[in-house]
Formats: C-alpha cells, structure tokens, sequence
C-alpha cells in the first residue's frame, strides 16, 4: 500500500487571516488534516473537491465537535423528550430512518417528504429537498422547531440544557459562556456535522490505488460518467452530469445542484426549488443528494417513491416523465438515436443498468457506518 504522506492545514488560522473560508488546494495524494487546537479532526482526501466551507465564525475546535456530538443525540432537544436527530438519521443507515417513505415526527405527524442521508457536508451549499438553507448552523435549528418533527422552541430547548450539569460547562468549554443560546447549540450541531466524511467506501479505495475494479464496476464507472452520444455510439447513463465527481453529489455553487429528474409530468410536478427562489423555470427542481452509500439509504427520491436501486434506474432509463422544467440533460439523452416525437430514453442495455448498480454499490463505507466518532455517546 501506497504511504500517503500528511499536510497539517490549520484551517481556522488561515480562515482568520484571508477572512475567508478556509478552502485549502490539496496536492495528489495528500490527505489534509485540519487542525482545530493541535489534534487532528478531520482527514480529507485530495481527490475531494476543495471548495468546501467552514464559516469564520465557526471554526471546527474539539470541543465543539464533542458538544455538537452529544446534541446530535440530544432527546431534550424535543418537545417530550423522545426524538433526537440521529432517531430520523440513524448511522447505520447512513444517517437515515432505516425505510420510511415520510419521516414521523414526536407527535405521530408524517411529513411528506424522505428523510436525507448525512454525509460530506462540508461540500455542500445548500439543505434540504428545495435548498431552503443556506447553512448547516442555520438548518440544524429548524428541526427543533418543525410542528411534524422534534417540535420544540428554541427558548424551551435552551432553558433544559441550562438546567442540566452537564451542558453549561461544556458550552463554556466550547464557546466561552456557560450561558446557552441557540445559535451555539446550532453552531455546535454544524462542526459535528462537518466531521461526517465518508472516504473510505470501495470508490475511494480505487482511487487511491488500493483496489482494482472488476470489468463490471469498471464498465459501470465508465456509463456512469458518460454522457451518450447516439450519432458516435458513444454509451453513457448520464448520471454524472448531476451527480458529479467523487463526491457524486449536485453541485456545490448556488442552486447549481437542483434539477427536475423526470419524475412527473406537469400536472404533477411538485414545486421544489421555486418554493425558495420563487422562479416558475424552478418548478420541480430538488437538491440532487450524494449518492454516498447509496445502498444503505431505501427508498429513495424526496418523496421516498422507489424501493429499490433498479426501480431507479428504470425511472431513468424507460419512465422519464416530460414536463417544462424537465432537465435539459436528460432530454436529450439517449443510446439511440431519437426523432423529436419519440419519448425521452436511455435505452441502456440491461447489462449496462447492471454495471451502474455494480458502481453504486461500491458507494458504501462499512467505516463510516461505524466510526465511534460519529455514534451515540449516550447509547450503553
Ligand atoms: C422526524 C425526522 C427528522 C428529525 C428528528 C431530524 N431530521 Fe433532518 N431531515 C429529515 C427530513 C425529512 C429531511 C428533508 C426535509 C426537507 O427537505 O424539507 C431532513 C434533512 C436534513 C438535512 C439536509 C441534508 C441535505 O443534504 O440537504 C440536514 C443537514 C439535517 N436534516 C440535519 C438534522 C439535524 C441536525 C437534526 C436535529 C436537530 C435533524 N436533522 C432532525 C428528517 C429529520
Ligand atoms: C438531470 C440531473 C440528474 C441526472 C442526469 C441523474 N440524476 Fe439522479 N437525481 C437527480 C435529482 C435532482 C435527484 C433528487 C430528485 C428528487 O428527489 O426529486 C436525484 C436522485 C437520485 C437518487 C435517489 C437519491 C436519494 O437519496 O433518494 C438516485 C439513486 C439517483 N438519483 C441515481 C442516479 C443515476 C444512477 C443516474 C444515471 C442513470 C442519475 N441519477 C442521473 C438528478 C439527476
């Protein structure tokens, strides 16, 4: 095996003096490791996009990780108690509900809409389905207060934390006060969610050099990056258009990362990313999420519609719903060469739609699912 030689970026020193976001070019092969009080945090592989944010205002420490760590788990922080928000994102399932089609929130109310996984947030620009949150401080707050969720105010959440031993001092370690405010639980929250990386799943092996693809995931990492290009018989399954690069997630710039995928027609079409911008051309657009384990996460879409990882790529390949907003990307994708009043399809082989399934599967990071770091800590 390779030896993979380390960088010790600090990256909240370098966040102070740009006044920027740390964002730190790596080199090939080199792991960075950014450096909150001397220790290593956090371990990030080259091959990774380096736009990533960490907010000046937040810069990842120990003790916040730890803080946030143990809110993550926090069942005080809902309404009766019995909900945290690893109940809705589980590790094991890589940070999702284990099958839900709609996540349930303390009261028993379903929501209508999957619960997403957890994973490589740093990378990420924008939460939620639609986008609506811009930050990870900002969004881990909206949980807390959501009627089909945890259903808490803020003001209730702080004042049981306050009244505990436990939590003062470990705010005051983290943020210098032992009087709690909301902001820092969601600041706290936001550094343990930065830790959340997933790089060592059998993608990332590859990657480094330590493992070699069978012809079949070879062929599925090949479509899966291709768009088709009927007229030269060049094959692709055009996932990676949306589903971009190693982190196979949506863009991280803007609302880049927001695309109708062909699941209903106009009648049907949910409103998605106009719900944020208010933009009709935004009409059934969602986040395109990380494809990450993949596996782990059943079902799937933001309304948790398929079961399974061949019903989606039959979506892709045969049931591509027209509509106005429809991506462009996908419309005029195809194997075959299309007339104009043919319907939009990809026309994969069912040998090919295997190879992309072969690819997905290489997605899943037993380590990540079970890295003590990222578990329960109040769990026996
Ligand atoms: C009742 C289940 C439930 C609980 C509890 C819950 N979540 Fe979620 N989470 C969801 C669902 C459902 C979505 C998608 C919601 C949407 O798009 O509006 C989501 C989305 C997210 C996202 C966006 C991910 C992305 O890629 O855009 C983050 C981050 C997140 N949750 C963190 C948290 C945190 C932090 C807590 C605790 C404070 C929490 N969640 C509590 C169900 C839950
Ligand atoms: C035009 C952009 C685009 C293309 C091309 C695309 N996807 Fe997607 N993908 C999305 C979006 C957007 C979503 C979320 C849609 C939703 O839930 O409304 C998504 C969701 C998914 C999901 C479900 C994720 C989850 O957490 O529920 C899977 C799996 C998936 N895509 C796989 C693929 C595969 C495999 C391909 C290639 C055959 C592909 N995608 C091509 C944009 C795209």
């Amino acid at each position: 095996m390779k030896q993979i030689p380390k960088i010790r970026v600090f990256g909240w020193m370098i966040g102070l003096v740009l006044g920027l976001s740390a964002c730190v070019k790596p080199s090939e092969n080199e792991i960075q490791v950014i450096s909150g009080d001397g220790t290593d945090l956090l371990e990030i592989p080259a091959y990774f996009s380096p736009f990533y944010k960490i907010p000046n205002d937040n810069p990842l420490t120990d003790a916040g990780i730890e803080l946030g760590r143990m809110l993550f788990y926090e069942k005080r922080l809902s309404g009766n108690n019995t909900m945290s928000c690893g109940t809705c994102h589980q590790q094991k399932f890589a940070f999702t509900d284990g099958g839900n089609q709609f996540s349930k929130g303390i009261d028993g109310t379903e929501g209508d809409l999957n619960t997403m996984s957890l994973v490589n947030l740093m990378w990420q620009n924008r939460f939620f389905w639609n986008g609506r949150s811009e930050t990870l401080e900002i969004q881990a707050l909206e949980p807390i207060q959501n009627p089909i969720e945890m259903h808490e105010t803020l003001e209730n959440a702080v004042q049981k934390l306050q009244e505990t031993n436990l939590y003062p001092p470990k705010f005051k370690e983290a943020f210098g006060s032992e009087i709690i405010t909301a902001e820092n639980i969601g600041k706290a929250i936001a550094q343990f969610e930065r830790t959340l990386i997933s790089s060592n799943s059998k993608y990332d092996k590859y990657w480094r050099g330590e493992y070699q693809l069978t012809d079949l995931e070879a062929l599925g990492d090949d479509l899966f990056f291709t768009h088709p290009e009927a007229r030269i018989g060049l094959r692709g399954g055009n996932c990676g258009d949306c589903h971009l690069g190693p982190l196979t997630s949506g863009s991280s710039r803007g609302f880049d990362g927001f695309h109708n995928n062909g699941l209903d027609s106009d009648e049907k079409l949910r409103n998605g990313l106009q719900e944020v911008t208010g933009n009709y051309f935004d009409k059934g657009k969602f986040k395109a999420p990380s494809l990450r384990n993949i596996a782990l996460t059943a079902p799937y879409m933001h309304d948790g519609r398929f079961q399974t990882l061949e019903e989606v790529l039959d979506h892709y390949n045969e049931h591509i719903q027209n509509s106005e907003t429809l991506d462009p990307l996908i419309r005029e994708a195809s194997n075959e060469i299309l007339s104009s009043e043919d319907t939009v399809k990809l026309h994969l082989t069912e040998m090919e739609k295997k190879a992309i399934l072969a690819f997905l599967a290489m997605l899943t990071d037993e380590d990540f699912i079970t890295d003590e770091r990222f578990s329960d800590p109040f769990a026996e």
